[in-house]
Formats: structure tokens, sequence, C-alpha cells
């Protein structure tokens, strides 16, 4: 995959699984009554720990890290970091979509910026590449590329295939980087803890 590295950090995930207090609610949108996004505070223990279990050489551009319940997600770009990585603790079955094309801001159903990514414009882009993640996978994304979360087997229209599903709630830790994919996927394949 182009955008998207499995990663095998060598740490338990089960290590990480202890959410504090909720950070803030985001992801508004007007075809559904709740927040697609809840961040919750990490313990600096844990970040420790995520910290020590990355290369050195990336260690010092991890921005910050903290816990997500997301839902189903249009396809968006981030604004500040350029690299995430996602320990997923709990997953549905959801597809992390991939798509070419132009970038451009759509502001249709968006009640809020998502306070640190952009939605964008849906119908002029491609889907190239996905994955499915389980419970333990930690996976590093291009988050500078348009990237959406779907269900990957989803009866309903199409047009409904971004909207959340009530209930379905992915819980993953979330590693922020302010450094280039490219960069950060480069000295996880060097430091032997993601394949080339
Ligand atoms: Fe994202």
């Amino acid at each position: 995959m182009k955008n998207a590295l499995k990663v095998n950090l060598g740490v338990d995930p089960s290590l990480f699984n202890r959410p504090g207090k909720v950070i803030g609610r985001h992801g508004y949108t007007t075809d559904f009554p709740k927040e697609r996004l809840v961040r919750k505070f990490m313990p600096a223990k844990q970040v420790e720990v995520l910290r020590q279990a990355l290369p050195e050489s990336i260690r010092a551009s991890l921005m910050h890290v903290n816990y997500s319940e997301i839902r189903l997600l249009r396809a968006h770009v981030h604004i500040d970091d350029q690299a995430v990585m996602n320990i997923y603790l709990h997953t549905n079955g959801e597809k992390t979509t991939f798509w070419d094309g132009p970038i451009e801001v759509d502001d249709g159903i968006t009640k809020d910026n998502g306070n640190d990514y952009y939605n964008v414009v849906h119908d002029k882009l491609t889907p190239t590449e996905f994955f499915v993640a389980q419970p333990g996978d930690a996976w590093l994304l291009n988050v500078r590329k348009p990237h959406s979360v779907s269900m990957q087997y989803d009866e309903r229209p199409e047009d409904q295939h971004f909207t959340p599903v009530d209930g379905v709630l992915r819980y993953a830790v979330q590693a922020y980087f302010d450094a280039p994919y490219e960069v950060v996927a480069a000295a996880l394949i060097e430091a032997g803890k993601a394949a080339a």
C-alpha cells in the first residue's frame, strides 16, 4: 500500500488501555445527531510506553497521543499532523479507504472542523486502496491524503456509507506525528517494525 503501513510495535496493546477524561468531542455533521469523534486523555506512563516502542529517529516528531472513539468518517485530510499511527483496541469491520484526486474543502454537511481535519469534496475523488483493521492491529496512515471510514459491508444506499451507524464505534490509541508519512514509515521499516 502507498498510504498505510501495518506496524508491529512489539508492545502488548492491552498495556495502553487506560483511558482518562474526555478532552474533546468533534466531527458534528448534519446527517447524524452525535459527534463522530471523542478524544480522551492518555496517561503519561502509557504515552511513554508508546514513545519508547518507536524508533529513536522519529520520537522527537511525536506531537501527542490520545484515545479516540471514532465513528464512520467522510473523506478528510488532517491539518496539523502529517502521519498518524492508530493502535486499534476495538473495531467492527470498518474499512479505511484512501482516495486520489483534487483536495477541495467540503463544508456541505460539516458543523465543526473536526478540530484537526477538514472534510473534502468526495465526488471528485477515486478510491485507490483500503485496509480493514482488527483489534490489536497498529497502522500508520498518510493523513494528508484524503481518507474515509465506512463499513466493509454496508447495505445502505451509497450516499449513506459515510453516515455513522448508531452504536458502531471504533476505539483506538492515536499517535500524531509532525513528520511526513514517508519519513515515519521508512524509520519503522528500518527498525524492523514494519515490512517494506
Ligand atoms: Fe483521519
